[in-house]
């Protein structure tokens, strides 16, 4: 080959250079304006949305009280439980970086107080639960999220939204009223889409004043799968519960996992609760399943048969909850799916959705493009990527309503912190049984739902798919209330990593 003068060689280079920006300038353009700042407030995120009420018509979140809790705002530090109130339950927690035994595999993971999932929490209706939290080993720090109860957002447990993360030798308190009975699980809501899956997670239980099973047996089934292995409560196989003849059961199961799993009975059972919430006027349910969506729990009540026969209520394929004595014939997976659309029977529901003051769209695409600087098919919401997600904005005090639309080819789990809707429909179809509330709700593809809630905690408010590792790929959304400013802050130069 013969050589290029050095002169040449560079003008050559330069020429190159040019064409390819200019081909590829737009191409060029998605990918800057998809990175993010190392260091950037939760509250610069995103496509402000106002839902048609107040504040619409204004160009940018610029108008608003400070972005970064100086200014005229509310920060949500001060969004706490009465500090003055003392604590009813006070529970320690520590971390830890571990090697867990899942029926004898070693499987690296995270461990709550030495066990994974870490203990249960009990408290009763109205007690004030404080939580501190220390972290022994999780190098890349820790949060709790306390999924399904609407705390104060101070105690929301969002890293880089409603505090830092918790580095090894930190500490944090989280206090709040259990003032809703029902199943609710904690969390890491730092790097989520790792620790969740590796175990960093129990379940609490906010029982009524009088006894919700009198007389009966209540039993926590938390599914995880770890590595694979399916488990409730960390053990794989079937879990078992002894239970009298007649006696009634309670079974409380959460679904830790990334995606929805099935449960059913070899009996007739009933659906008690929905994410904490109880059914109404609950019909007995035979030869049908139930669908738990990815964060979602379901009570389950069985009345144990007179002749003394154990019964299997399975836990999706591979693990059951085997109630009383003795061997528990086998529970074939129904074909049919319980809808709740219908199930129970109507109640009031304390508001009009129909005098919503805020309406939104929450829809949900899958398109190519560049999320911090990556390349690739990414989830969208209302046709834009991560960072450009919505911030849905509302006011205390507010009816809103929310049109989810899937139309990216894969379910998604939508769980919205620190409130709870009501399903209002399905793809156009009323409910018409008792009333659906929920926190985790599965969006199959090609469904749309119509969900409304009250607008009654302040505070920002993740949106997100719980489907952690969707939402570690940007499938987040935020619902803020107006004036509300949050100091912390996400990215890279930072330490928190909230999905
Ligand atoms: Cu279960 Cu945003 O969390
Ligand atoms: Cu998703």
């Amino acid at each position: 080959m013969a050589a290029v003068p050095p002169v040449r060689r560079r003008r050559r280079l330069i020429v190159a250079i040019a064409a390819t920006l200019v081909l590829l300038s737009p191409i060029g353009y998605l990918w800057f304006a998809s990175l993010v700042p190392p260091t950037f407030s939760p509250l610069a995120m995103g496509t402000v949305d106002y839902g048609g009420g107040p504040g619409a018509g204004r160009r940018s979140m610029g108008g608003m009280a400070g972005m970064h809790g100086h200014g005229a705002g509310v920060s949500v530090e001060t969004l706490i439980a009465d500090p003055q109130r003392k604590a009813d339950v006070v529970v320690d927690l520590t971390t830890a970086d571990a090697t867990l035994d899942i029926g004898g595999k070693n499987v690296p993971g995270f461990t709550v107080n030495g066990t994974s999932p870490g203990p249960t929490i009990t408290a009763t209706v109205g007690q004030l639960v404080e939580v501190h939290l220390h972290n022994a080993s999780v190098r890349e720090g820790v949060t709790l999220h306390w999924h399904g109860v609407d705390v104060p957002n101070a105690m929301d447990g969002v890293a880089g939204v409603t505090q830092d993360a918790v580095r090894v030798g930190e500490s944090f308190t989280y206090r709040f009223v259990a003032d809703q009975v029902g199943t609710y699980w904690y969390h890491s809501h730092q790097l989520s889409h790792r620790q969740v899956i590796g175990g960093l997670f129990g379940a609490l239980v906010v029982q009524p004043k009088e006894p919700a099973t009198p007389g009966g047996v209540e039993v926590v089934a938390t599914a995880h799968t770890y590595a694979g292995i399916k488990t409730l409560n960390g053990k794989p196989g079937d879990l078992r519960v002894p239970a009298r003849p007649g006696q009634r059961v309670r079974v409380r199961v959460t679904n830790t996992d990334n995606g929805p799993i099935n449960i059913w009975a070899g009996g007739p059972y009933r659906l008690l609760a929905t994410d904490g919430h109880d059914v109404h006027e609950p019909g007995e349910i035979a030869e049908k399943k139930i669908t738990v969506t990815a964060g979602g729990r379901l009570d389950l009540g069985v009345t144990m048969p007179a002749d003394g026969s154990a019964v299997r209520v399975q836990v999706s394929r591979g693990t059951a909850v085997v109630l009383g004595a003795g061997d528990a014939p086998p529970a074939p997976e129904p074909t049919v799916e319980l809808d709740l659309l219908t199930y129970g029977t109507p109640a009031p529901i304390g508001f009009d959705p129909q005098r919503a003051t805020r309406t939104f769209e929450y829809s949900i695409g899958h398109r190519p493009g560049f999320v911090r600087g990556v390349p690739g098919l990414w989830w969208s919401i209302n046709g834009h990527l991560f960072p450009k997600v919505p911030m849905y904005v509302v006011r205390e005090g507010d009816i809103v309503t929310m049109h989810i639309d899937n139309h990216s080819g894969e379910v998604h789990p939508m769980h919205l912190h620190g409130h709870h809707v009501v399903v209002i429909a399905r793809n156009g179809v009323a409910a018409t049984g008792s009333p659906w509330i929920t926190d985790s709700l599965n969006v199959r593809d090609k469904e749309t739902y119509d969900i409304a809630f009250v607008a009654d905690n302040p505070g920002i408010w993740m949106d997100h798919c719980h489907n952690l590792e969707h939402a570690a790929d940007g499938m987040i959304a935020h619902l803020m209330y107006e004036g509300v400013t949050s100091p912390y802050a996400i990215g890279k130069g930072t330490p928190n990593h909230p999905e």
